[in-house]
């Protein structure tokens, strides 16, 4: 049965969140479903909660409908490179062969920041635009999505710049703020710090700032000077979902 709809599912560190996703609208079809992540949150035990999430919405989707699906990690070709923030057994691993395995459909694994950057070019606050995008995502990590004229540059992993020496994301996600518990003047601070030295390097037309802090972008946004404009993203979590939709969809 050919299904309407194309299920995202994301992959955080604490819930795995899936829904179909209206293509036509850029938005959920139906209420997302959302299961924690289990404790040991290796590829197989992860692609156990994933099938449980493809099964829940079969009449949505259809038998055979690809799925897309967002890791926070470089993912080369469907093989996942790196585990800044996940368990390292992911590294090497074939994630598009095993969940398709697994599922028995087409997958498509992709970046989570890239897929809500997708998200975000197509139906939110970076539609219409043009030129040099960066969508950063403000979260456990810095996630970033670079496009240029809508094109996606994969994998452009911006947050692990080295500033001051030190990794980025670990001085200015929103993570550094909680943990170190910085009003929104002193984070702000790390943030001008951290976009300064992004525009030096690579000059977009507009940036836009994705992640939950989003939802308080009035808190920090306008404490920073930045040479294109940055606005909040419009889709917040449901970015990540949105994307990897839309990238199953349209990548195959
Ligand atoms: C990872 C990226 C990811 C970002 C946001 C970083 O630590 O290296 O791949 O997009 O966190 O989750």
């Amino acid at each position: 049965m050919a299904g309407k709809h194309t299920l995202g599912i994301d992959i955080g560190g604490s819930g795995i969140k899936g829904a179909p996703v209206d293509l036509k609208k850029g938005e959920f079809a139906t209420e997302r479903q959302r299961i924690p992540t289990p404790e040991e949150s290796t590829p197989h035990a992860v692609a156990e909660v994933v099938a449980e999430i493809v099964d829940h919405f079969t009449d949505e989707i259809g038998s055979s409908s690809p799925v897309g699906i967002t890791v926070p990690a470089v993912v080369h070709h469907g093989v996942v490179r790196t585990a800044a923030n996940i368990d390292p057994s992911w590294i090497g691993a074939d994630a598009d062969a095993m969940f398709t395995e697994r599922i028995g459909r087409q997958v498509h694994v992709v970046n989570d920041a890239d897929a809500a950057g997708v998200a975000e070019v197509h139906y939110g606050a970076g539609r219409g635009n043009d030129g040099v995008v960066l969508l950063t995502t403000l979260g456990t990590g810095i996630g970033t999505a670079l496009f240029m004229n809508g094109e996606l540059l994969p994998n452009t992993e911006l947050g692990h710049l080295e500033i001051d020496g030190h990794d980025a994301e670990t001085q200015a996600a929103s993570s550094a703020r909680e943990r170190e518990d910085l009003s929104w003047e002193d984070w702000a601070d790390r943030l001008q710090r951290y976009y300064s030295h992004v525009e030096d390097l690579f000059w977009p037309d507009l940036i836009i700032v994705g992640g939950g802090i989003s939802k308080k972008a009035d808190k920090y946004l306008p404490l920073l000077h930045t040479r294109a404009p940055i606005v909040p993203a419009q889709l917040r979590n449901d970015a990540g979902i949105i994307g990897a939709a839309w990238q199953a969809k349209h990548l195959g």
